[in-house]
C-alpha cells in the first residue's frame, strides 16, 4: 500500500503509521485523515497486527488542521459535507493505538494525540489548542477529550490562552503517560506497543473498551461491564493458555481465541 501523506510499516505485531507532509509540519488536511482511516483499515484487519503507534517527525507530530484547507470554507461547506467527521473514525479504532508524539501537537495534532488510548511524548514535545488565535475553537474532539484527561482548569487555561504546554507538565498533568529523549521516544514506544501485541489480543482489545466505558456510564454501571467482560474471558483459549503457562512457568502463546 502505498500514500501521499503518511507512512505505512508493519513489525513483530505492531503497525507503524508516520505521518508524512514535512513542509506543512504534518497539518491534517483531508487527505492525510483520510489516508490515516485507510491505513488503519487495514491494521485492524490485519490478525498479525495487535498494536498501532502513530507517530509524526521529529519537529512536529502535527502543527494543526490545515488552515490553509480550511481557511475559504464556509459554514454550509462544512456543516453539509460534516468536516472532520471522518476523523472520529480514528477514534472509535479496536486495536489499542498509541500517540509518539515529538515536537508540536498542537490543535488538531494534539486532539490527533488524545484520540490515542495513551501518549508517550519526547522532551521537546509542546502541547496546545491555538484554535482561539484563529477565530475558530477546537473542532476535533479538543475541548472534550483534553478536559478529560487534564481536568477543568488547565483545559479551559490552554483552549482559551493557547499556550503551549511542556513535555513535564503533560505528564505531570496526565496528558501523557511518560516522557522519552526525542532519540529514544520511537523505539520506547514500539516496545510498548510490541508488549501489547504479544499478549491476548481478546484481553487487549476488552480492556481498551472497559476503560473506555469509564468516560461514558456511572461507575456502577461501568463495574457491572468489567465483571461481565472478566467472566467472559474465561470461555477463551487464551485464558487457558495463560494461566497454564504460569503454573507451568513459561511464557504465554497466545492466539487469539
Ligand atoms: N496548517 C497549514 N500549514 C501549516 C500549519 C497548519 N496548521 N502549520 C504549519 N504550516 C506550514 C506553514 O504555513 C509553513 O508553510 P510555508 O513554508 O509554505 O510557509 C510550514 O508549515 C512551516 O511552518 P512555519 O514556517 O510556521 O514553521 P515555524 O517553525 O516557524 O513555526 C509553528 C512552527 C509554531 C507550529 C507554526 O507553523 C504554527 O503556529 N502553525 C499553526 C499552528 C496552529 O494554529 N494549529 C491549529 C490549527 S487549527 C485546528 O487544528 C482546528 C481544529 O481543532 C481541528
Amino acid at each position: 500500500m502505498t500514500f501521499a501523506t503518511i507512512l505505512l510499516e508493519k513489525r513483530k505485531g505492531v503497525g507503524l503509521i508516520t505521518l508524512n507532509r514535512p513542509k506543512a509540519l504534518n497539518a491534517l488536511n483531508s487527505e492525510l485523515i483520510y489516508e490515516i482511516n485507510l491505513a488503519l483499515d487495514d491494521l485492524e484487519n490485519d490478525q498479525t497486527i495487535g498494536c498501532i503507534v502513530l507517530t509524526g517527525s521529529e519537529k512536529a507530530f502535527a502543527a494543526g488542521a490545515d488552515i490553509k484547507e480550511m481557511a475559504e470554507l464556509t459554514f454550509p461547506n462544512i456543516y453539509f459535507d460534516d468536516f472532520f467527521s471522518l476523523a472520529d473514525r480514528i477514534a472509535q479504532r479496536r486495536k489499542p493505538l498509541i500517540a509518539a508524539v515529538s515536537g508540536y501537537a498542537l490543535g488538531g495534532g494534539c486532539e490527533l494525540a488524545l484520540m490515542c488510548d495513551f501518549i508517550y511524548c519526547a522532551d521537546n514535545a509542546k502541547f496546545a489548542l491555538p484554535e482561539v488565535t484563529l477565530g475558530v475553537i477546537p473542532g476535533i474532539g479538543g475541548t472534550q477529550r483534553l478536559t478529560l484527561a487534564i481536568g477543568k482548569a488547565k483545559a479551559m487555561e490552554m483552549c482559551l490562552t493557547a499556550r503551549q504546554m511542556q513535555a513535564a507538565e503533560a505528564e505531570q498533568s496526565g496528558l501523557v503517560a511518560r516522557v522519552f529523549s526525542k532519540e529514544e521516544l520511537l523505539e520506547q514506544t514500539l516496545q510498548a506497543a510490541e508488549k501489547i501485541a504479544e499478549k491476548s489480543r481478546v484481553s487487549t482489545i476488552m480492556i481498551k473498551e472497559s476503560i473506555n466505558r469509564a468516560f461514558e456510564v456511572s461507575l456502577a454501571e461501568g463495574l457491572r461491564f468489567e465483571r461481565r467482560m472478566f467472566h467472559s474471558v474465561f470461555a477463551t483459549l487464551d485464558q487457558k493458555e495463560g494461566m497454564q503457562a504460569f503454573i507451568d512457568k513459561r511464557p504465554a502463546q497466545f492466539k487469539h481465541q
